[in-house]
């Protein structure tokens, strides 16, 4: 019998290696992330979460609401970033980029058609925050010299504060999955969505890229885009999705 968990683990892993290997991600690593990025990025995903979060909130099935976890909702951390960097007029200053519309209208029609889906967004993106996003919130503290407690929200989970209680609840969320009780075909399902979560994620990073190289200038720059073409031809598209 699959293993939702692991399946989700394994299924994804080769998106989970294109993502990490996005210009975007590698500039973000090797500390060559701007405010004025980071901040573009906050929002785009404040976009997101919002949109995931309150369809997680409202899903007409039994599974999604078992994997829902309101402690893990980013939206309100997001605010506080986007207040940090735009200031308090912050609302009036973003909007979502294409890339992310099309994230948003998938989280829209999967909600609407599909709920089950959902647990691939949720798992893409809190799986991710709660292990990877760690290390990138130190990266942004030291490269952006950001005040103590100021602009990292986004990486902060109150209810989760050491490393050993996001460890305990990535255990409890995996847990969880395995417990819901899901056919093959559904795991097959999830699995794939989650595959396509990545490349919505790619994508979105992907649309902040042309920021990047006038900041990074070309040279930095080549070098990350021949690493990074493969990725680009390997995504699904989801740019294909009508808005
Ligand atoms: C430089 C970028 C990244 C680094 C260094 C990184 C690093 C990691 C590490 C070390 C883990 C394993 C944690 C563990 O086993 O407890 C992990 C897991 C994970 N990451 Fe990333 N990550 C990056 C980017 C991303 C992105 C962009 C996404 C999605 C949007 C993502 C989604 C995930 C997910 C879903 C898991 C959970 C895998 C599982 O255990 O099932 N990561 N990441």
């Amino acid at each position: 019998m699959t293993v939702l968990s692991l399946a989700l683990r394994e299924g994804t892993a080769e998106a989970h290696t294109l993502a990490e290997h996005t210009a975007f991600m590698k500039c973000f690593v090797r500390g060559l992330i701007t405010s004025r990025l980071f901040r573009q990025f906050l929002a785009n995903l404040y976009f997101v979460y919002t949109d995931l979060e309150a369809a997680l909130a409202s899903a007409n099935s039994d599974a999604v609401r078992a994997i829902y976890f309101p402690e893990l909702n980013r939206s309100g951390q997001l605010a506080q970033d986007l207040a940090f960097y735009y200031g308090e007029d912050w609302r009036d200053q973003v909007t979502p980029l294409t890339a992310t519309r099309v994230y948003l209208s998938r989280l829209h029609d999967v909600a609407q058609s599909e709920p089950l889906l959902l647990i691939a967004h949720s798992y893409t993106r809190y799986m991710g925050d709660l292990s990877g996003g760690q290390a990138l919130s130190k990266i942004v503290h030291s490269q952006l010299m950001l005040p103590e407690g100021k602009g990292t929200a986004f990486y902060e989970f109150p209810a989760l504060p050491t490393p050993e209680d996001k460890k305990a609840f990535k255990q409890r969320y995996r847990a969880t999955l395995d417990s819901l009780g899901l056919d093959e075909e559904a795991i097959a399902r999830i699995v794939q969505e989650a595959n396509f979560a990545f490349a919505l994620n790619c994508n979105l990073m992907h649309a902040l890229e042309s920021e990047l190289k006038t900041t990074i200038g070309d040279q930095v720059w080549q070098s990350m885009v021949i690493e990074n073409q493969p990725s680009r031809r390997q995504h699904p598209r989801p740019e294909a999705i009508a808005i």
